[in-house]
């Protein structure tokens, strides 16, 4: 780390040193960073968890949500019916178009803006509850970020994490499959210090969630983050089945904001 000791300029520098090497990147068949809509669909009946009950309390008797990163509306969806108004910002058009679709088929009260946070933020406005869920390590910059998440809550907001960086799982495979060593992967304590730099002091939940994929699935996905042809699938979902079990250890983050 050569950076000047904050705890941003860490994060930032973690987040960097893990971008793909440029001649990797330059042959890969398909966009190793691409998230697909339909891996991120809410669930019929949310489960119950930490970020879900934080998100409840602080919304208390209802209010109005605002979903940052929202994806396909799992974090916000998930807070019906004491959510009374949901507003998802995403930069990505696809994942605004099924976190719409998802809101009008469950007939929720919805807005949806277009870009990239904090810069939307003024557009967005405020809202009783901010959640933002599996967004923070997409964010060099994740200090104004999350100071721009607590501005526009009046009550509070939730953060949910995976506790270390949601690839890291995938640098046994780097190694096997492009002779690559990664460097160490940012955790949700280096993103916690962040906010504590901010002056925020978020309370911390640990809790599990199992791989939402199979192996085959998996393959697929890490294909893609690996920047490797679909027809290396069955080596890769070998490789996968001789990996440790994977933890998927989840932090949810939440603080109050008045
Ligand atoms: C891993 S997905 C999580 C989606 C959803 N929150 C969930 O938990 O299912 C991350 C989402 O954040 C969006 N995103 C990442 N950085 C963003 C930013 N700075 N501003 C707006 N959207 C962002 C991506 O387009 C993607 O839809």
């Amino acid at each position: 780390m050569t950076g000047n000791g904050s705890a941003s300029a860490r994060w930032r520098e973690l987040l960097e040193a893990r971008a793909i090497p440029p001649e990797i990147r330059a042959a890969a068949p398909d966009n190793p960073y691409r998230h697909e809509p339909r891996r991120f669909a809410a669930p019929e009946q949310p489960p119950d968890t930490p970020s879900r009950r934080a998100g409840v309390a602080l919304l208390g008797d209802g209010g109005t949500t605002l979903d940052v990163g929202c994806g396909a509306g799992a974090a916000s969806l998930s807070l019906l019916p004491a959510a009374t108004h949901l507003t998802g910002v995403d930069h990505a058009e696809d994942m605004l178009a099924a976190f719409g679709a998802e809101c009008d088929r469950r007939g929720a009260g919805h807005r949806t803006v277009h870009g990239a946070w904090p810069q939307v933020a003024p557009e967005a406005g405020g809202a009783d509850v901010v959640v933002c869920h599996h967004v923070g390590y997409n964010t060099p910059e994740i200090g104004p970020f999350v100071a721009a998440l607590h501005e526009a809550a009046r009550r509070g907001v939730v953060v949910e994490l995976t506790a270390e960086h949601p690839t890291a799982w995938l640098d046994p495979l780097w190694s096997r499959f492009h002779g690559l060593d990664r460097p160490p992967a940012a955790t949700y304590q280096d993103a916690v210090a962040v906010m504590q730099e901010v002056g925020l002091r978020p309370d911390v939940e640990h809790w599990d969630r199992p791989p939402r994929d199979d192996v085959r699935a998996q393959a697929g996905l890490a294909c893609r983050r690996l920047c490797l042809p679909a027809d290396r699938l069955d080596e890769v979902a070998a490789a996968i089945a001789e990996l440790p079990p994977r933890r998927g250890g989840i932090v949810t983050l939440h603080w109050k904001t008045r």
